[in-house]
C-alpha cells in the first residue's frame, strides 16, 4: 500500500462551504497584511499563481519552508518547542514577523504545550508507573522520534529507572541534532548516563525490540484509522507485560477551532507539488479509545495538551516557556523566552488540540 493511500483524504469543506465568512475574519486579514500575500492566490485553481504565491510564502518563512519540504516532518514542531530558527535553512526574504505570527496561533502553539505535557507530565508519570508496577529497569522506544527532546527531558530525572531509549527516525538531520544534544548532557552536564539514549536511522516499521514503554508522538495524526491501527497493534505486540504505549493524535479542534491555522495547513502545498496539501485525522476521544481497544489495549487513559498528570506541579516559567536545551547544547545564543505566544486568556481557556493517550498492556 502506498503512503498516499494510508493518509487521510483532504477535506476542506468546513471552509469552502462559506469562504467569505472566514476570509473577512481579523486574523485572516492580519496574515495578508504581514505576509503581503493574497489568500485568494493561496486558494487559486490556477497552478502558476498557486506555485508563485507558495514560493513567496516559503521564501519569507523558515517554518513554512520546512513544512513544504516535509509535511509531518520534525522541523515545524521542533521550531515551536524551541522558538529558534538556528537549526534550519535560512530563507531568502526571512520575515520574522510572519514566523512570530505563526508561532502565536493557538493551534500551532498547542504543539509547544504538548511538548511540555510530555516532557514534564505524561512521560515521567508513565515511566514511574510502569517501573513501579513491573519493578523493571525500563526499555523505551520512541518511534518517529524526531530529535526526541521530550524523551530526553523526561529521562534526565529517572536515576537509572530507564536502561535504554531507542529513538527511531528516518530523517538523519533530526538524528544528528538529537545525538549532539545527548552528547552534551552526557559529557558536559552529566545529566544523562552515557549510552542510555540512542538513535536508530530506520523506519519504525522495522523496529522489533521488545519494550516496556513505546512512545509515538505526531505519528498517527495524518493516518487513516486502519493505518494507525496497524502501528498501534505492532506496538501492542512488542510491549512487555505491564508495559505502556504513549500515543498522541490531532483531535476535532484541529479542524476549525483555530480557523486560520487550519486554513494555512490545509492550503500549504508540498515543495514538489503546490496543490498537494496537508491533511489531519480529527479524532474524537471515543475514536482514539476505539483504535486503541482494537489494537488490543483494554486499560486506556486519555489525556490532552491541556489536561494531564503532573501539570499542577509544573512551574509557570516552563508552562509558558520554550525549550532552550538545543541552544545550550549547540552553543548558540537563545533569548530563553518565547518569541511570541497566544494571549494568556487563549492559553488558559483549556482547549486541547492533541490527545495524549496512555494505554497499558495487562
Ligand atoms: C511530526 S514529526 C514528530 C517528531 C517528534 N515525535 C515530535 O513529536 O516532535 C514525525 C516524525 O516521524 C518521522 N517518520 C516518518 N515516517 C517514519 C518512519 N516510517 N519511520 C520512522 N520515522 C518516521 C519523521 O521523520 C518525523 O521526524
Amino acid at each position: 500500500m502506498s503512503e498516499a493511500q494510508m493518509q487521510v483524504p483532504l477535506d476542506r469543506s468546513w471552509f469552502y462551504d462559506n469562504p467569505e465568512a472566514y476570509l473577512s475574519l481579523p486574523e485572516f486579514r492580519r496574515f495578508e497584511e504581514i505576509s503581503g500575500l493574497s489568500l485568494k492566490d493561496i486558494m487559486s485553481d490556477n497552478r502558476e499563481i498557486l506555485q508563485v504565491t507558495q514560493q513567496k510564502w516559503e521564501d519569507q518563512s523558515v517554518i513554512s519552508n520546512e513544512i513544504r519540504k516535509q509535511h509531518f516532518g520534525f522541523a515545524f514542531p521542533y521550531i515551536v518547542y524551541t522558538h529558534t530558527f538556528h537549526d534550519f535553512a535560512a530563507t531568502p526574504n526571512h520575515n520574522i514577523e510572519l514566523d512570530k505570527f505563526l508561532m502565536g496561533l493557538d493551534m500551532c502553539d498547542s504543539l509547544r504545550r504538548r511538548h511540555i505535557a510530555l516532557s514534564y507530565g505524561v512521560i515521567p508519570y508513565c515511566l514511574e508507573k510502569v517501573h513501579k508496577a513491573t519493578g523493571r529497569a525500563l526499555m523505551v522506544k520512541n518511534l518517529g522520534s524526531g530529535v526526541g527532546l521530550d524523551v530526553i527531558n523526561a529521562t534526565k530525572g529517572q536515576n537509572g529507572r530507564v536502561v535504554k531509549v531507542l529513538n527511531y527516525d528516518t530523517n538523519i538531520n533530526s538524528i544528528e541534532l538529537g545525538r549532539q544534544i545527548v552528547a552534551y548532557l552526557e559529557n558536559q552536564t552529566g545529566e544523562l548516563r552515557p549510552g542510555v539514549i540512542e538513535y536508530v536511522e530506520k523506519s519504525m516499521t522495522r523496529s522489533d525490540e521488545p519494550a516496556d514503554v513505546i512512545i509515538m508522538i505526531g505519528v498517527i495524526c495524518g493516518l487513516q484509522d486502519f493505518a494507525a491501527q496497524y502501528l498501534l497493534t505492532q506496538s501492542y505486540n512488542q510491549l512487555n507485560k505491564g508495559g505502556a504505549l504513549i500515543v498522541s493524535s490531532s483531535n476535532h479542534h484541529m479542524e476549525k477551532t483555530d480557523a486560520l491555522a487550519s486554513f494555512l495547513i490545509q492550503h500549504m502545498g508540498a515543495k514538489e507539488d503546490s496543490s498537494k496539501s496537508w491533511s489531519l485525522n480529527f479524532r474524537t476521544k471515543e475514536k482514539m479509545e476505539k483504535i486503541l481497544r482494537e489494537a488490543g489495549f483494554d486499560q486506556i487513559e486519555i489525556y490532552s495538551d491541556t489536561d494531564y498528570p503532573g501539570k499542577a506541579a509544573i512551574p509557570d516559567e516552563i508552562l509558558y516557556g520554550v525549550d532552550a536545551l538545543p541552544a545550550k547544547a549547540l552553543g548558540y545564543p537563545h533569548q530563553e523566552k518565547p518569541l511570541n505566544l497566544p494571549p494568556r486568556e487563549i492559553l488558559d481557556r483549556g482547549i486541547a488540540y492533541n490527545w495524549i493517550a496512555v494505554a497499558t498492556k495487562k
